[in-house]
Protein backbone atom coordinates (compact mmCIF):
# COMPACT_ATOMS: atom_id res chain seq x y z
CA UNK A 1 0.00 0.00 0.00
CA UNK A 2 2.93 2.53 0.20
CA UNK A 3 3.07 4.55 -2.74
CA UNK A 4 4.69 3.93 -5.49
CA UNK A 5 7.76 5.60 -6.09
CA UNK A 6 8.77 5.18 -9.88
CA UNK A 7 11.52 3.04 -8.95
CA UNK A 8 13.97 6.03 -8.71
CA UNK A 9 14.09 6.92 -11.95
CA UNK A 10 11.39 9.82 -11.66
CA UNK A 11 13.82 10.76 -8.47
CA UNK A 12 16.73 10.80 -10.34
CA UNK A 13 14.83 13.53 -13.17
CA UNK A 14 13.56 15.40 -10.60
CA UNK A 15 15.82 15.93 -7.66
CA UNK A 16 18.47 18.56 -7.90
CA UNK A 17 21.70 17.88 -6.28
CA UNK A 18 21.20 16.67 -2.70
CA UNK A 19 23.78 15.85 0.06
CA UNK A 20 27.22 16.14 -0.86
CA UNK A 21 28.12 12.56 -0.15
CA UNK A 22 31.37 12.39 0.68
CA UNK A 23 32.09 12.70 5.06
CA UNK A 24 30.14 10.74 7.39
CA UNK A 25 27.14 13.11 9.01
CA UNK A 26 26.91 10.39 11.96
CA UNK A 27 28.81 11.48 15.03
CA UNK A 28 29.36 9.29 17.60
CA UNK A 29 26.08 9.79 20.57
CA UNK A 30 25.21 8.12 24.21
CA UNK A 31 22.59 5.47 23.72
CA UNK A 32 19.32 7.09 24.70
CA UNK A 33 18.37 5.38 27.68
CA UNK A 34 14.49 7.35 27.99
CA UNK A 35 13.07 4.20 27.11
CA UNK A 36 14.08 0.40 27.32
CA UNK A 37 14.67 -1.46 24.57
CA UNK A 38 12.24 -3.94 23.13
CA UNK A 39 13.21 -7.82 23.56
CA UNK A 40 11.64 -11.04 21.73
CA UNK A 41 10.72 -14.00 23.86
CA UNK A 42 8.92 -16.81 22.45
CA UNK A 43 5.88 -15.48 19.89
CA UNK A 44 5.82 -11.75 21.64
CA UNK A 45 7.42 -8.77 21.75
CA UNK A 46 8.76 -7.44 25.88
CA UNK A 47 9.31 -4.54 27.94
CA UNK A 48 11.55 -5.82 30.92
CA UNK A 49 8.87 -8.10 31.70
CA UNK A 50 5.87 -7.07 30.48
CA UNK A 51 4.68 -7.48 27.07
CA UNK A 52 4.85 -4.80 24.30
CA UNK A 53 1.90 -4.51 22.14
CA UNK A 54 2.47 -2.14 19.19
CA UNK A 55 0.10 0.61 18.44
CA UNK A 56 1.39 2.65 15.83
CA UNK A 57 0.42 4.71 12.29
CA UNK A 58 2.73 4.26 9.25
CA UNK A 59 4.97 7.14 8.89
CA UNK A 60 5.81 8.72 5.58
CA UNK A 61 5.06 12.72 5.09
CA UNK A 62 5.81 13.31 1.50
CA UNK A 63 5.52 9.81 0.38
CA UNK A 64 3.18 10.42 -2.07
CA UNK A 65 5.20 13.41 -3.84
CA UNK A 66 7.41 10.67 -5.96
CA UNK A 67 10.65 11.88 -4.56
CA UNK A 68 11.73 9.88 -1.70
CA UNK A 69 12.76 11.77 1.10
CA UNK A 70 13.29 10.86 4.71
CA UNK A 71 10.86 12.18 7.21
CA UNK A 72 13.20 11.41 10.50
CA UNK A 73 15.67 13.67 9.53
CA UNK A 74 14.00 16.83 9.59
CA UNK A 75 13.56 17.60 13.41
CA UNK A 76 11.51 20.42 13.06
CA UNK A 77 8.73 18.04 10.91
CA UNK A 78 9.11 15.44 13.66
CA UNK A 79 8.22 17.75 16.46
CA UNK A 80 5.16 19.26 14.64
CA UNK A 81 4.18 15.90 14.36
CA UNK A 82 4.60 14.22 17.70
CA UNK A 83 1.96 16.21 19.93
CA UNK A 84 0.13 14.02 17.41
CA UNK A 85 0.99 10.86 17.96
CA UNK A 86 0.59 11.76 21.65
CA UNK A 87 -2.87 12.26 20.75
CA UNK A 88 -3.65 9.38 18.76
CA UNK A 89 -1.75 7.49 22.26
CA UNK A 90 0.31 5.30 19.89
CA UNK A 91 3.73 4.15 20.90
CA UNK A 92 5.44 2.79 17.34
CA UNK A 93 5.69 4.67 13.85
CA UNK A 94 7.14 2.68 10.92
CA UNK A 95 9.36 4.54 8.35
CA UNK A 96 9.56 3.28 5.40
CA UNK A 97 12.92 5.14 3.70
CA UNK A 98 15.51 7.36 5.66
CA UNK A 99 18.50 8.73 4.35
CA UNK A 100 21.47 6.90 5.99
CA UNK A 101 23.41 9.51 5.80
CA UNK A 102 21.50 11.89 6.97
CA UNK A 103 21.67 12.69 11.81
CA UNK A 104 18.72 11.26 13.12
CA UNK A 105 19.64 12.12 16.67
CA UNK A 106 17.31 14.83 17.49
CA UNK A 107 14.01 13.37 15.77
CA UNK A 108 14.57 10.01 17.75
CA UNK A 109 15.42 11.54 21.13
CA UNK A 110 12.55 13.12 21.01
CA UNK A 111 10.18 10.15 19.71
CA UNK A 112 12.48 8.42 22.47
CA UNK A 113 11.00 11.20 24.90
CA UNK A 114 7.61 10.93 23.87
CA UNK A 115 7.71 6.87 24.36
CA UNK A 116 7.39 5.87 20.80
CA UNK A 117 9.58 3.55 19.02
CA UNK A 118 10.64 2.94 15.34
CA UNK A 119 9.95 -0.01 13.11
CA UNK A 120 12.09 0.98 10.29
CA UNK A 121 12.23 -0.41 6.49
CA UNK A 122 15.82 -0.73 5.40
CA UNK A 123 15.06 -0.69 1.83
CA UNK A 124 14.82 2.71 -0.08
CA UNK A 125 13.68 3.14 -3.67
CA UNK A 126 17.17 2.98 -5.72
CA UNK A 127 18.59 0.31 -2.79
CA UNK A 128 16.16 -2.74 -2.47
CA UNK A 129 15.60 -6.30 -4.11
CA UNK A 130 13.86 -6.14 -7.32
CA UNK A 131 10.78 -8.48 -7.49
CA UNK A 132 11.77 -9.19 -11.17
CA UNK A 133 15.24 -9.42 -11.02
CA UNK A 134 16.00 -10.81 -7.37
CA UNK A 135 19.04 -13.00 -8.35
CA UNK A 136 20.51 -9.56 -9.81
CA UNK A 137 19.39 -7.58 -6.87
CA UNK A 138 20.98 -8.86 -4.35
CA UNK A 139 24.54 -7.57 -4.78
CA UNK A 140 26.55 -6.32 -2.15
CA UNK A 141 26.03 -2.50 -3.19
CA UNK A 142 22.41 -3.06 -2.21
CA UNK A 143 23.77 -4.77 1.48
CA UNK A 144 26.09 -1.97 1.87
CA UNK A 145 23.03 0.62 2.00
CA UNK A 146 21.40 -1.83 4.02
CA UNK A 147 24.02 -1.95 6.78
CA UNK A 148 24.84 0.68 6.84
CA UNK A 149 21.54 1.88 7.67
CA UNK A 150 21.78 -0.39 10.07
CA UNK A 151 24.54 1.44 11.74
CA UNK A 152 22.90 4.74 11.69
CA UNK A 153 20.01 3.15 13.62
CA UNK A 154 21.67 0.45 15.96
CA UNK A 155 22.30 2.68 19.01
CA UNK A 156 18.92 4.19 19.47
CA UNK A 157 17.28 2.21 22.04
CA UNK A 158 14.03 3.00 20.71
CA UNK A 159 14.78 1.33 17.36
CA UNK A 160 12.02 -1.33 17.40
CA UNK A 161 12.96 -3.66 15.01
CA UNK A 162 14.06 -3.41 11.36
CA UNK A 163 11.87 -4.61 8.10
CA UNK A 164 14.19 -6.07 5.22
CA UNK A 165 11.59 -5.73 3.01
CA UNK A 166 8.03 -4.40 2.29
CA UNK A 167 6.02 -6.69 -0.19
CA UNK A 168 8.55 -7.47 -2.40
CA UNK A 169 6.26 -10.39 -2.82
CA UNK A 170 3.37 -9.35 -4.46
CA UNK A 171 1.63 -11.87 -6.20
CA UNK A 172 1.08 -15.17 -7.37
CA UNK A 173 4.38 -15.13 -9.52
CA UNK A 174 7.14 -13.46 -7.57
CA UNK A 175 7.22 -16.69 -4.75
CA UNK A 176 10.78 -17.10 -6.65
CA UNK A 177 11.99 -13.85 -4.22
CA UNK A 178 11.83 -15.60 -1.40
CA UNK A 179 15.93 -17.19 -1.18
CA UNK A 180 16.62 -14.00 -1.59
CA UNK A 181 14.35 -12.17 0.78
CA UNK A 182 15.27 -14.92 3.37
CA UNK A 183 19.28 -14.48 2.61
CA UNK A 184 18.58 -10.45 3.31
CA UNK A 185 17.02 -11.12 6.73
CA UNK A 186 20.01 -13.78 7.69
CA UNK A 187 23.02 -11.56 6.43
CA UNK A 188 21.02 -8.42 8.68
CA UNK A 189 21.00 -10.54 11.64
CA UNK A 190 24.69 -11.57 10.95
CA UNK A 191 25.54 -8.19 10.56
CA UNK A 192 24.03 -6.67 13.63
CA UNK A 193 26.01 -9.86 15.63
CA UNK A 194 29.32 -9.54 13.92
CA UNK A 195 29.12 -5.49 14.96
CA UNK A 196 28.18 -6.23 18.43
CA UNK A 197 25.10 -4.35 18.41
CA UNK A 198 21.80 -5.00 20.55
CA UNK A 199 20.07 -8.16 18.93
CA UNK A 200 17.88 -5.55 17.25
CA UNK A 201 14.77 -7.19 15.60
CA UNK A 202 14.77 -8.15 12.36
CA UNK A 203 12.03 -9.56 10.04
CA UNK A 204 9.89 -8.96 6.83
CA UNK A 205 6.76 -7.07 5.98
CA UNK A 206 4.65 -9.23 3.42
CA UNK A 207 1.59 -8.30 0.84
CA UNK A 208 -2.08 -9.99 1.30
CA UNK A 209 -1.85 -12.14 -1.35
CA UNK A 210 -3.47 -15.25 0.07
CA UNK A 211 -2.18 -18.07 -1.78
CA UNK A 212 1.17 -17.11 -0.48
CA UNK A 213 1.66 -15.19 2.69
CA UNK A 214 1.22 -18.00 5.20
CA UNK A 215 3.51 -20.00 2.95
CA UNK A 216 6.20 -17.33 3.09
CA UNK A 217 5.40 -17.19 7.37
CA UNK A 218 6.58 -20.84 7.36
CA UNK A 219 9.61 -20.16 4.85
CA UNK A 220 10.84 -17.02 6.87
CA UNK A 221 10.31 -19.30 10.01
CA UNK A 222 11.88 -22.48 9.05
CA UNK A 223 15.79 -23.48 9.51
CA UNK A 224 18.34 -22.68 11.68
CA UNK A 225 18.10 -19.92 14.11
CA UNK A 226 20.67 -17.51 12.32
CA UNK A 227 18.36 -18.01 9.11
CA UNK A 228 15.07 -17.42 10.91
CA UNK A 229 13.33 -13.89 10.97
CA UNK A 230 12.49 -12.70 14.62
CA UNK A 231 9.15 -11.80 14.00
CA UNK A 232 6.76 -11.92 10.75
CA UNK A 233 4.44 -8.54 9.83
CA UNK A 234 2.09 -8.69 7.57
CA UNK A 235 0.13 -5.84 5.57
CA UNK A 236 -4.07 -6.49 5.95
CA UNK A 237 -6.77 -4.57 4.72
CA UNK A 238 -9.71 -7.39 5.07
CA UNK A 239 -11.41 -5.62 8.04
CA UNK A 240 -13.73 -2.71 6.63
CA UNK A 241 -16.00 -1.23 8.47
CA UNK A 242 -18.76 -2.23 9.78
CA UNK A 243 -17.26 -5.34 10.52
CA UNK A 244 -16.67 -8.06 13.03
CA UNK A 245 -14.35 -10.62 14.09
CA UNK A 246 -15.96 -13.18 11.94
CA UNK A 247 -17.07 -10.52 8.63
CA UNK A 248 -13.68 -9.87 8.35
CA UNK A 249 -12.35 -12.85 8.44
CA UNK A 250 -9.65 -12.42 10.87
CA UNK A 251 -10.99 -15.15 13.14
CA UNK A 252 -9.76 -17.51 10.68
CA UNK A 253 -6.18 -14.91 10.30
CA UNK A 254 -6.06 -16.08 13.95
CA UNK A 255 -6.60 -19.54 13.38
CA UNK A 256 -4.35 -19.63 10.77
CA UNK A 257 -1.47 -18.14 12.61
CA UNK A 258 -2.23 -20.08 15.94
CA UNK A 259 1.18 -21.76 17.23
CA UNK A 260 3.28 -19.82 14.87
CA UNK A 261 6.54 -19.78 17.01
CA UNK A 262 7.86 -15.68 16.31
CA UNK A 263 5.92 -12.56 16.85
CA UNK A 264 3.12 -11.61 14.73
CA UNK A 265 2.07 -8.08 13.79
CA UNK A 266 0.01 -5.84 10.94
CA UNK A 267 2.49 -3.63 9.41
CA UNK A 268 -0.72 -2.13 7.62
CA UNK A 269 -3.90 -2.26 8.54
CA UNK A 270 -6.96 0.13 7.68
CA UNK A 271 -9.15 -0.54 5.14
CA UNK A 272 -10.77 2.71 3.55
CA UNK A 273 -13.73 1.23 1.43
CA UNK A 274 -16.43 2.85 4.10
CA UNK A 275 -15.69 5.29 6.86
CA UNK A 276 -12.97 3.85 8.88
CA UNK A 277 -14.31 4.21 13.05
CA UNK A 278 -11.55 1.49 13.63
CA UNK A 279 -13.42 -1.12 14.90
CA UNK A 280 -10.91 -3.54 14.34
CA UNK A 281 -8.40 -1.85 17.30
CA UNK A 282 -11.06 -3.69 19.84
CA UNK A 283 -10.17 -6.96 18.03
CA UNK A 284 -6.72 -6.55 17.75
CA UNK A 285 -5.72 -5.37 21.24
CA UNK A 286 -8.88 -8.13 22.80
CA UNK A 287 -7.57 -11.80 24.13
CA UNK A 288 -9.29 -13.00 20.79
CA UNK A 289 -6.15 -12.09 18.78
CA UNK A 290 -3.79 -11.26 21.42
CA UNK A 291 -2.37 -15.02 22.05
CA UNK A 292 -0.68 -14.48 18.25
CA UNK A 293 -0.93 -10.82 16.75
CA UNK A 294 1.48 -8.42 18.70
CA UNK A 295 -0.50 -5.44 17.72
CA UNK A 296 -0.55 -3.23 14.44
CA UNK A 297 -0.24 0.45 12.50
CA UNK A 298 -2.56 2.00 10.92
CA UNK A 299 -1.87 3.35 7.51
CA UNK A 300 -0.97 6.00 7.40
CA UNK A 301 -0.18 9.29 9.15
CA UNK A 302 -0.05 11.93 6.36
CA UNK A 303 -2.64 12.54 3.36
CA UNK A 304 -0.54 11.60 0.62
CA UNK A 305 -3.47 11.55 -1.99
CA UNK A 306 -4.60 8.23 -1.97
CA UNK A 307 -7.45 8.32 1.37
CA UNK A 308 -5.06 7.47 3.84
CA UNK A 309 -4.26 10.21 5.42
CA UNK A 310 -5.42 10.23 9.53
CA UNK A 311 -3.86 14.21 9.06
CA UNK A 312 -3.53 16.59 6.06
CA UNK A 313 -0.02 18.81 6.26
CA UNK A 314 0.63 22.04 5.23
CA UNK A 315 3.89 23.19 5.72
CA UNK A 316 4.13 23.36 10.02
CA UNK A 317 0.00 22.52 10.15
CA UNK A 318 -1.26 19.92 11.17
CA UNK A 319 -5.12 19.33 10.63
CA UNK A 320 -6.18 16.08 11.52
CA UNK A 321 -9.11 14.06 9.90
CA UNK A 322 -12.25 12.69 11.24
CA UNK A 323 -10.66 9.41 11.30
CA UNK A 324 -7.71 10.90 13.44
CA UNK A 325 -10.29 11.20 15.86
CA UNK A 326 -11.96 7.99 15.48
CA UNK A 327 -8.25 6.12 16.10
CA UNK A 328 -7.58 8.30 19.15
CA UNK A 329 -10.78 7.26 20.58
CA UNK A 330 -10.56 3.37 19.16
CA UNK A 331 -6.59 3.20 20.85
CA UNK A 332 -7.80 4.88 23.93
CA UNK A 333 -10.57 2.73 24.19
CA UNK A 334 -8.53 -0.44 23.83
CA UNK A 335 -6.68 -1.74 27.18
CA UNK A 336 -3.96 -4.56 26.69
CA UNK A 337 -5.18 -8.10 28.16
CA UNK A 338 -3.73 -8.43 31.75
CA UNK A 339 -0.30 -10.71 31.88
CA UNK A 340 0.77 -12.13 28.90
CA UNK A 341 -2.18 -11.96 26.93
CA UNK A 342 -2.09 -15.52 25.96
CA UNK A 343 1.46 -15.58 23.98
CA UNK A 344 3.74 -18.59 24.09
CA UNK A 345 6.87 -18.21 25.74
CA UNK A 346 8.49 -20.76 23.31
CA UNK A 347 9.63 -20.24 19.95
CA UNK A 348 9.14 -23.09 17.74
CA UNK A 349 10.65 -23.29 13.98
CA UNK A 350 8.42 -24.73 11.26
CA UNK A 351 8.92 -27.39 8.45
CA UNK A 352 10.06 -25.48 5.25
CA UNK A 353 7.22 -25.48 2.90
CA UNK A 354 7.94 -27.84 -0.12
CA UNK A 355 7.43 -26.42 -3.84
CA UNK A 356 4.29 -26.39 -5.30
CA UNK A 357 2.33 -25.02 -8.00
CA UNK A 358 1.82 -22.02 -5.45
CA UNK A 359 5.48 -21.85 -3.85
CA UNK A 360 8.08 -21.34 -6.88
CA UNK A 361 11.53 -22.41 -4.34
CA UNK A 362 13.23 -25.63 -4.60
CA UNK A 363 15.50 -26.69 -1.44
CA UNK A 364 16.06 -24.55 1.16
CA UNK A 365 19.45 -23.77 0.67
CA UNK A 366 19.52 -19.81 0.57
CA UNK A 367 21.98 -17.44 -1.71
CA UNK A 368 25.08 -16.69 0.06
CA UNK A 369 25.86 -13.61 0.80
CA UNK A 370 27.98 -11.98 -2.01
CA UNK A 371 31.65 -11.87 -1.02
CA UNK A 372 32.14 -8.70 -1.21
CA UNK A 373 29.59 -7.66 1.05
CA UNK A 374 31.37 -9.99 3.64
CA UNK A 375 33.81 -8.09 4.62
CA UNK A 376 31.38 -5.80 6.04
CA UNK A 377 30.98 -8.39 9.19
CA UNK A 378 34.11 -7.39 9.90
CA UNK A 379 35.22 -3.83 8.43
CA UNK A 380 31.58 -2.39 9.18
CA UNK A 381 29.69 -0.86 6.07
CA UNK A 382 31.20 2.61 5.92
CA UNK A 383 29.56 5.55 4.56
CA UNK A 384 25.52 5.17 3.07
CA UNK A 385 25.08 6.04 -0.43
CA UNK A 386 21.76 7.98 1.33
CA UNK A 387 18.59 8.17 -0.73
CA UNK A 388 20.76 9.34 -3.84
CA UNK A 389 23.74 7.63 -6.46
CA UNK A 390 22.72 4.73 -9.32
CA UNK A 391 21.09 2.44 -7.03
CA UNK A 392 21.82 -0.94 -6.24
CA UNK A 393 19.01 -3.15 -8.67
CA UNK A 394 21.46 -2.85 -11.62
CA UNK A 395 24.37 -2.79 -9.96
CA UNK A 396 25.24 -6.50 -9.86
CA UNK A 397 28.16 -8.06 -11.81
CA UNK A 398 29.62 -11.64 -11.11
CA UNK A 399 32.00 -8.96 -8.84
CA UNK A 400 29.33 -8.15 -6.01
CA UNK A 401 26.33 -10.83 -6.75
CA UNK A 402 25.98 -14.19 -4.75
CA UNK A 403 27.52 -16.25 -7.05
CA UNK A 404 26.51 -19.92 -4.93
CA UNK A 405 24.37 -21.83 -2.16
CA UNK A 406 24.38 -21.61 1.54
CA UNK A 407 23.55 -24.91 2.61
CA UNK A 408 20.15 -24.94 4.75
CA UNK A 409 21.03 -24.87 8.32
CA UNK A 410 25.15 -24.57 8.03
CA UNK A 411 24.65 -20.67 9.57
CA UNK A 412 27.50 -19.95 7.10
CA UNK A 413 27.80 -17.38 4.62
CA UNK A 414 30.19 -19.67 2.42
CA UNK A 415 29.58 -20.52 -1.31
CA UNK A 416 29.14 -24.26 -1.68
CA UNK A 417 27.87 -24.34 -5.19
CA UNK A 418 28.10 -22.72 -8.38
CA UNK A 419 25.00 -21.07 -9.09
CA UNK A 420 21.05 -20.12 -8.21
CA UNK A 421 18.30 -22.25 -9.72
CA UNK A 422 15.78 -19.28 -9.29
CA UNK A 423 17.73 -16.62 -11.45
CA UNK A 424 16.58 -15.61 -15.12
CA UNK A 425 13.40 -16.60 -15.47
CA UNK A 426 11.55 -13.57 -14.94
CA UNK A 427 14.76 -11.41 -16.07
CA UNK A 428 12.74 -8.63 -18.30
CA UNK A 429 13.12 -5.37 -20.09
CA UNK A 430 15.39 -3.65 -17.65
CA UNK A 431 12.42 -2.32 -15.41
CA UNK A 432 13.45 -0.86 -12.20
CA UNK A 433 10.80 -1.62 -9.77
CA UNK A 434 10.42 -0.90 -6.10
CA UNK A 435 9.56 -3.87 -3.89
CA UNK A 436 6.54 -1.14 -2.79
CA UNK A 437 2.70 -2.81 -3.24
CA UNK A 438 0.96 -1.74 -6.48
CA UNK A 439 -2.68 -2.84 -5.40
CA UNK A 440 -3.63 0.88 -4.90
CA UNK A 441 -2.53 1.41 -8.45
CA UNK A 442 -3.10 -1.86 -10.17
CA UNK A 443 -2.92 -2.03 -13.93
CA UNK A 444 -2.66 1.59 -14.67
CA UNK A 445 0.73 1.86 -12.83
CA UNK A 446 1.68 -1.61 -14.68
CA UNK A 447 1.45 0.47 -17.55
CA UNK A 448 3.45 2.96 -16.43
CA UNK A 449 6.43 1.44 -15.19
CA UNK A 450 6.94 0.04 -18.75
CA UNK A 451 6.70 2.98 -20.22
CA UNK A 452 9.28 4.18 -17.65
CA UNK A 453 11.57 0.87 -17.99
CA UNK A 454 11.30 1.01 -22.22
CA UNK A 455 12.32 4.86 -21.29
CA UNK A 456 15.02 4.36 -19.68
CA UNK A 457 16.42 1.59 -22.37
CA UNK A 458 16.45 4.24 -25.09
C1 LIG B 1 27.25 4.10 18.48
O1 LIG B 1 27.84 4.02 19.76
C2 LIG B 1 29.20 3.62 19.72
C3 LIG B 1 29.68 3.46 21.14
O2 LIG B 1 29.35 4.61 21.89
C4 LIG B 1 30.01 4.65 18.94
O3 LIG B 1 31.35 4.23 18.85
C5 LIG B 1 29.43 4.76 17.53
O4 LIG B 1 30.09 5.77 16.82
C6 LIG B 1 27.95 5.10 17.60
N1 LIG B 1 27.41 5.08 16.25
C7 LIG B 1 26.61 6.02 15.80
C8 LIG B 1 26.14 5.84 14.42
O5 LIG B 1 26.26 6.98 16.46
C1 LIG C 1 11.70 20.58 7.60
O1 LIG C 1 10.29 20.54 7.79
C2 LIG C 1 9.71 21.84 7.90
C3 LIG C 1 8.25 21.65 8.25
O2 LIG C 1 7.60 20.94 7.25
C4 LIG C 1 9.91 22.58 6.60
O3 LIG C 1 9.37 23.87 6.71
C5 LIG C 1 11.39 22.67 6.27
O4 LIG C 1 11.57 23.23 5.00
C6 LIG C 1 12.03 21.30 6.31
N1 LIG C 1 13.46 21.43 6.20
C7 LIG C 1 14.16 20.78 5.27
C8 LIG C 1 15.63 21.00 5.31
O5 LIG C 1 13.64 20.03 4.45
C1 LIG D 1 1.08 -15.34 -13.36
O1 LIG D 1 1.59 -16.12 -14.44
C2 LIG D 1 0.57 -16.80 -15.16
C3 LIG D 1 1.23 -17.73 -16.14
O2 LIG D 1 2.26 -17.08 -16.84
C4 LIG D 1 -0.34 -15.78 -15.82
O3 LIG D 1 -1.37 -16.43 -16.51
C5 LIG D 1 -0.94 -14.90 -14.75
O4 LIG D 1 -1.68 -13.86 -15.34
C6 LIG D 1 0.14 -14.28 -13.87
N1 LIG D 1 -0.50 -13.61 -12.78
C7 LIG D 1 -0.10 -12.45 -12.33
C8 LIG D 1 -0.88 -11.91 -11.16
O5 LIG D 1 0.81 -11.83 -12.83
C1 LIG E 1 -6.72 -19.70 6.32
O1 LIG E 1 -6.27 -20.92 5.77
C2 LIG E 1 -7.17 -21.48 4.81
C3 LIG E 1 -6.64 -22.85 4.46
O2 LIG E 1 -5.30 -22.79 4.02
C4 LIG E 1 -7.25 -20.54 3.62
O3 LIG E 1 -8.14 -21.07 2.66
C5 LIG E 1 -7.74 -19.18 4.08
O4 LIG E 1 -7.69 -18.28 3.00
C6 LIG E 1 -6.92 -18.65 5.23
N1 LIG E 1 -7.59 -17.49 5.73
C7 LIG E 1 -6.96 -16.40 6.10
C8 LIG E 1 -7.81 -15.25 6.51
O5 LIG E 1 -5.74 -16.31 6.13
C1 LIG F 1 29.70 -3.98 -8.22
O1 LIG F 1 29.81 -4.06 -9.62
C2 LIG F 1 29.65 -2.82 -10.29
C3 LIG F 1 29.67 -3.09 -11.76
O2 LIG F 1 30.86 -3.74 -12.12
C4 LIG F 1 30.77 -1.88 -9.88
O3 LIG F 1 30.59 -0.64 -10.50
C5 LIG F 1 30.72 -1.70 -8.39
O4 LIG F 1 31.81 -0.91 -7.96
C6 LIG F 1 30.77 -3.04 -7.68
N1 LIG F 1 30.58 -2.80 -6.27
C7 LIG F 1 31.26 -3.42 -5.33
C8 LIG F 1 30.93 -3.04 -3.94
O5 LIG F 1 32.09 -4.26 -5.55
Amino acid sequence: MRDFLFGGLLAVALSSGVAASGSPVIAARATSTTVQAVTITGNAFYQGSDRFYIRGVDYQPGGGTGVESDPISNATACKRDIPYFTKLGINTIRVYAVDNTANHDECMDALAEAGIYLVLDTDTSKYSLNRLEPKESYNSVYLQSVFATIDAFANYTNTLAFLSGNEVINDVNTTDCAPYVKAVVRDMKQYIGSRGYRSIPVGYSAADVSQNQEILADYLNCGTDDQRSDFYAINDYSWCDPSSFTTSGWDTLVANYTGYGIPLFMSEFGCITNTRTFTEVAALYNSEMTGVFSGGLVYEYSEEGNGYGLVTISGDTVSPNSDFTYLSSAYAAATNPSGDGGASSTSAATTCPTESSEWDVSGDALPAIPSAAEKYMSTGAGTGPGLDGDGSQDAGTADNESTGTATAGSGTVTETASSSSTSGSKKSSGTTMAPVDMKAFGAFMVAIVSMIGGMALL
